[in-house]
């Protein structure tokens, strides 16, 4: 042993320890850390438990049933007008249920305190059909927005998280000095993703994500959107009528009808469904228990 560099005396012991056999010095033992271990989390991340909704006489959501399990992605497929949007708007805090329970992480959300739902939201991310991008501020500026205002961090510290998530959706610097007016509708959709990442969410929402992008577009978004919900670690609730999208991003896929689960299971299974209603909707065709609500001329 080198006696002659200056050493550290370690602390004393909380108890007196046995002479060191051999004149071997003893660590000391450490002290016991104060942080109490952090609570487990419940393997089913998001909760839907028999949900209703009405507007006046009309039934939107009827009794849906949902579980959303932790750090898995799962996609809710359906027609127009059968209640998806509503569904995530619950979820989300816009709408409130007429009867059901939201739980997040196991704790009751209907009916929550504005300030514990200003919590949860923080730890949500969401991708808005048609990326809804403020005009009025350049692309950082949008990327950068939720960490500004809703969690006060520096300008020029959120500015720098903003270029890091533009490059993770493929964009470079330059596009983070520009207008949202100057760019297409599929870098739109990147920034979004970059503006839903930003704060490294715990759940991602992404309401079609994929809609009104051409075929190759809309699988780079997919490829973004599976590339990083899996770097972050999130879990991820998407809707979508696109099956080419909802077989790439899915771990697991929900069909809803007539506000109601009628369908869930593993994306691979979802050909295999044995439901004429999913079968109908992934064929896309006319024919089926499917009605459509269309005013005939
Ligand atoms: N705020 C509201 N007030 C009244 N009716 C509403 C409201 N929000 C939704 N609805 C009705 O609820 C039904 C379901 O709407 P929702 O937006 O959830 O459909 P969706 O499944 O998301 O359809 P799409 O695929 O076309 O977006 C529709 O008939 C709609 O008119
Ligand atoms: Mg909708």
């Amino acid at each position: 042993m080198d006696t002659e560099t200056p050493r550290k005396i370690p602390p004393p012991p909380r108890k007196p320890l046995p002479p060191p056999p051999g004149g071997v010095v003893q660590p000391a033992v450490p002290a016991a850390d104060p942080t109490p271990a952090p609570e487990p989390k419940s393997p089913i991340h998001i909760h839907l438990r028999d949900l209703h909704k009405s507007f006046g006489p009309k039934h939107v959501l009827n009794g849906l049933n949902l579980e959303v399990p932790r750090g898995e992605s799962v996609v809710i497929i359906g027609g127009s007008g059968t209640g998806k949007s509503v569904m995530l708007k619950c979820i989300l805090g816009i709408l409130v249920p007429d009867q059901g329970s939201i739980l997040v992480d196991d704790k009751e959300t209907v009916g929550q305190s504005a300030r514990a739902r200003e919590a949860m939201l923080r730890h949500f991310g969401m991708l808005f059909q048609g990326a809804a991008l403020f005009d009025s501020l350049s692309v950082w500026q949008n990327v950068a927005f939720g960490l500004i205002q809703g969690r006060k961090m520096r300008r020029d510290e959120a500015k720098d998280i903003a270029f890091t998530k533009l490059a993770q959706v493929g964009l470079g610097p330059e596009v983070g000095e520009l207008s949202p007016a100057e760019l297409s509708g599929g870098m739109q959709k990147r920034v979004g993703l970059a503006r839903a990442i930003a704060a490294d969410p715990d759940v991602i929402f992404f309401d079609e994500p994929t809609t009104g992008l051409d075929p190759i577009m809309a699988d780079v978004i997919n490829d973004l959107i599976v590339k990083c919900v899996k770097e972050i670690g999130a879990t991820a609730v998407s809707i979508t009528h696109d099956m080419a999208s909802a077989r790439k991003i899915a771990d697991k896929i929900a069909m809803i009808y007539k506000g109601e689960i009628i369908w869930e299971g593993p994306a691979d299974e979802v050909d295999n469904s044995g439901n004429d209603h999913v079968q109908q909707f992934i064929n896309g065709s006319a024919e089926g228990p499917i009605q459509m609500e269309v005013l005939k001329p």
